[in-house]
């Protein structure tokens, strides 16, 4: 098959979601050069003006619509929505990158926490696509970039929930990209392993977490290259792609590993955290402390 001629996003209007740090910050620096309009949702409003405030200063031909919302709240996304109405702001580039991990074992997830990474990651994911998609098609012309994770190609204990809503992430982008064939409009699912953001920060329980997420530093890419390889794939109209070469190899290692095999794997390296009883290290942990009367 022959190279795919690469799009330009010169004069494209591009809306950001989780655009107040991390890969969502740097989206936003990259594409400010080319952009007609930059639209940043993220809740923390003066984390937003802080980097429009930057971009300013480097590009004054951008305009920047700053929109702060709860995404993950219903009337969040209707904000925004009524914001793009109000200023006149026609989206052909779509950013869904806002997302939030949850690290730990599932069954001891605080509810509150979970609902609303599954109201993140999941619904707001959807609903944006389901409210973009139709005025993108009828224009004949539209980018969506999805940030999905190597998380989401399999199950990864630990991660199960976060995983799973990569896992939707993937299944609707694979099908949405079939289905979006000779609209103009294309699809590119970005599956990134880890890169140094707050992500971790916010996905760990308690601090001494950090310590075990994020993997081995060969699967480590800094923001900056996951965004230039995401925007190169997406200008390319590439279906799928994972940043960085090694981190690349993996997630196509990880993509055809039967199952049956990771389940051999997992259970042997999650074998040390289990004691003779068959407890779980990090619950006898909480039994303890909990003993002690000291809250986790
Ligand atoms: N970092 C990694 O290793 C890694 C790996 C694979 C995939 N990813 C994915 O990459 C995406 C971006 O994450 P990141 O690494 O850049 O982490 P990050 O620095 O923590 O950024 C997450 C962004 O999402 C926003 N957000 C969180 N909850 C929100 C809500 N309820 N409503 C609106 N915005 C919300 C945050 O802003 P506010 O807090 O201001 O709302 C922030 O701007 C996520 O989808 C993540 O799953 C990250």
């Amino acid at each position: 098959m022959g190279r795919r001629v690469k799009q330009s996003f010169r004069g494209c209007s591009a809306w950001i979601t989780g655009a107040s740090s991390g890969l969502g910050a740097e989206f936003a620096r990259q594409l400010a050069p080319e952009a007609a309009c930059l639209v940043l949702t993220a809740r923390r409003e003066d984390r937003l003006r802080e980097l429009a405030e930057e971009i300013r200063q480097h590009h004054r031909k951008v305009q920047i619509v700053v929109a702060p919302a709860d995404l993950a709240a219903p009337e969040g996304i209707e904000a925004v929505v009524d914001l793009l109405a109000t200023e006149r702001v026609e989206v052909d580039l779509l950013v869904n990158n806002a997302g939030a991990g949850d690290f730990g074992l599932f069954y001891r997830s605080d509810l509150a926490r979970l609902r609303s990474m599954l109201d993140l990651n999941v619904k707001a994911f959807t609903l944006l696509l389901w409210w973009l998609l139709p005025q993108m098609i009828r224009r004949g012309r539209g980018c969506i970039i999805n940030i999905g994770s190597i998380a989401g190609l399999r199950p990864v204990p630990y991660y199960s929930a976060y995983a799973a809503t990569k896992a939707y992430v993937h299944s609707l982008s694979h099908g949405l990209e079939w289905e979006l064939a000779g609209t103009g409009v294309t699809l590119t699912q970005v599956c990134p392993a880890s890169v140094a953001t707050e992500f971790f920060e916010h996905a760990a329980r308690r601090p001494e977490d950090l310590k075990e997420i994020g993997g081995p530093p060969f699967m480590w890419t800094s923001p900056e290259q996951v965004v230039r390889c995401s925007l190169e794939a997406a200008g390319r109209g590439k279906p799928q792609v994972t940043p960085g070469f090694l981190p690349g190899l993996c997630a196509a290692i990880f993509s055809y590993v039967p199952i049956s095999l990771l389940r051999i794997v997992y259970r042997a390296s999650l074998a040390g955290k289990r004691k003779p009883g068959g407890e779980l290290a990090e619950e006898r942990m909480f039994v303890e402390k909990q003993r002690d009367g000291r809250p986790l």
